[in-house]
This record gives C-alpha cells, structure tokens and sequence, in this order.
C-alpha cells in the first residue's frame, strides 16, 4: 500500500519533520510567512494530511478544493481557523493540540499581567532611552498583583492553571465568568468565584482573558465593558484577537479608563493596531505565551502524532490523541486502513 502524503504548512522542528517521514511522505513549506489560501489549496493537491498552525484557514473553500485530505491537524489548542463542522460534513479528521501549553501558557500570561500591573516595558523603554537621571517617589508606581482581585475570563484549563498560580502564589482573591461553573471542589481549591460578565468586571483588578474566539465572543470586551472596569484595573489578553475591540481598547487606555493593558494576540495580527503602538500603558508581546521550546516541541510533537494516528499509521492507527471530530472515525473506520 502506498504511503499517504502530507504537508507541512509551516517551518517546524527539524526532528519533528523526520519523526513523520518515518510513517508518512512529507512535503513541506518552509517559510515563517503563512501560504495564502489558493497556495495552500495548490500545495494540498494529492495530500491525505496537513499540520498547520493558527494562520491556516481549514473552510469549505479549501475542503472542497483538497478531495484527498482525510486529516487536518493544528499545533495550537485554539482551532478557531478550522471549520470543524465543514471538516465532519467532508469525512476529515480534524485535531487540536490541548494540555500540553497549559502551564507554559499560563506562566506567560502572569508575566504579561504582572508586566503590565508593574510597567516593566514601559520602564525599561525608559531607562533605555537614557531618560534616567532621577528617582521619584510615583516613577512608574503601578498597581499591586499580591492580594489584589484577579479577574479570569474563561475559566478552562488555562485559566485554572492561571487562578492556581494567582490564589496559591500571590494570595489573589479570584473571581471568574465562563458559560459553566466549576465543580464546587475545584472552586473551593482556586478560591474561584463564579461572576456575571458585568460583576467581573466591576470588581477585578487584573483582568486575564483566556477565552476561546467563536462568533459568540467577538467583541466580547469593547468599549460598554471597559466602562464598567476600575480605572485603576489592568486587562491581559492572550486568548485571540478579536476577543477584545481593539479600536476601543486603545481609546479606553488613551482615556484613563483603565489603567493599562498587556496583549499577547491581536485583531488581524500580525498587524497591530496603531493606536495601540502609540500608547505607553500597553505591553505588546508577539503570540508568544505558548513559546517555551519544550512546549512548542510538545505541541508540534502532538500535532505530528494525531496526522500520523489520523492516516492510520504508526502505534495509535486510527486513534489520534487529540481529535476534534471523533465521529468522522467512528463513522467510518480508522480512515488510511
Ligand atoms: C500557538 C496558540 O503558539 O495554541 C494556541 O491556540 O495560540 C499558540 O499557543 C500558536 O498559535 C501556534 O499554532
């Protein structure tokens, strides 16, 4: 039988790539730049399988354009750039790459919020531009993070990896809003208390932003939501762009309705907005929460074993780690036997 083909649609580990052409035959794009979507429907062409990242648009488009794809499978937990629905309807596998950034990811966004409670850039820019030739007693005073409220919004795996470290390591108060409440037993251990979006708001100090992207949170925090938070509040995003209204953000942070922000991921990232990068109260970093080279090794490690597993090949055949769409298999028998 001969060996299904896939592509690689970005530059990944080296090891990572030869790990797959154990069991597969590999093709690959080698740039950091994303393919445009008719270059990755050419590049698909004759391809049973494809390892993306978070750039990648898996639609109807690209499914109905690639008949020979059977497997598509992401290094990001976050799949908000897969149709998974449309993946179903085409008999496609489609995987994600959960747990192993949880940690990794929530170091980051403590260190964004804390950055940003601090003004740790905004001081260092200072100091930098050699603009430091006195002390003074309010010289980029910021907010306290120990005992102040946390705010998560999102309350998955991350966010509880992000409250664990606020409630055990800082003696945060901890305050969440996400469609489900947690287990009595698991709120009691995080010292969580489930809020109303708006009650959130008003009441945290740090506001942390882990949510997943869907239609239902676009815009889930703009201007109606940043009036409701303390001037003196911090916002950290590092869950998607488009969770947060950019344009109003930016005014919000202009305006002194809140104090500052710290953002990981960005509306059309990576473009940033400009009033954005003209504001000293934000910390922008690159998309890079989940970059530790053990976690970004793990989650490339996963996605290269839910395509080989998908294709039916190497030692979990037809049962990726990691899927999305586990009817699309049981629908149809491990898919590549
Ligand atoms: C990824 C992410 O690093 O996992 C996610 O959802 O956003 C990041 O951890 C990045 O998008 C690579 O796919």
């Amino acid at each position: 039988m001969s060996r299904p083909t896939v592509f690689i649609a970005r530059r990944v580990f080296p090891e990572i790539v030869e790990g797959l052409r154990a069991h597969v035959d590999v093709r690959t794009h080698d740039g950091d730049a994303p393919l445009s979507q008719p270059e990755l429907i050419a590049a698909l062409q004759g391809c049973a399988g494809v390892f993306i990242t978070t750039s990648e648009k898996i639609d109807e488009t690209l499914l109905a354009a690639c008949p020979a794809l059977k497997a598509v499978c992401t290094m990001a937990v976050g799949y908000n750039n897969i149709d998974v629905a449309a993946c179903t309807a085409h008999g496609v596998v489609a995987t994600n790459a959960p747990d192993v950034l949880t940690e990794t990811t929530a170091d980051f966004g403590f260190a964004l919020m804390m950055a940003t409670a601090r003004r740790i850039t905004e001081s260092e820019r200072y100091l930098r531009e050699g603009r430091w030739n006195h002390w003074g007693y309010d010289m980029f005073a910021g907010g306290d993070v120990h005992g102040a409220t946390l705010g998560v919004l999102g309350m998955g795996r991350i966010g509880q990896a992000i409250a664990k470290r606020g409630h055990g390591g800082f003696g945060m108060k901890v305050a969440y809003h996400n469609r489900s409440h947690l287990a009595p037993e698991v709120e009691a251990a995080l010292g969580a208390t489930w809020m109303s979006l708006p009650d959130l708001l008003r009441s945290v100090d740090h506001l942390v932003i882990v949510t997943p992207y869907s239609a239902a949170t676009h815009h889930l925090i703009g201007a109606d939501q940043l009036a409701l938070m303390k001037p003196s509040a911090t916002l950290t995003n590092i869950a998607r762009g488009g969770v947060v209204d950019d344009a109003a953000l930016a005014q919000a942070l202009a305006k002194g309705t809140i104090a500052a922000a710290g953002l990981d991921v960005f509306e059309g990232e990576p473009t940033v907005h400009p009033a954005l990068l003209a504001l000293r109260n934000v910390v922008l970093t690159p998309h890079i929460a989940s970059a530790s080279v053990p976690t970004r090794r793990a989650m490339a490690g996963l996605a290269a074993a839910n395509l080989v597993a998908a294709l039916g090949a190497g030692p979990r055949a037809g049962k990726p780690p990691t899927i999305l769409n586990p009817e699309v298999l049981a629908r149809a028998g491990a898919p590549g036997a």
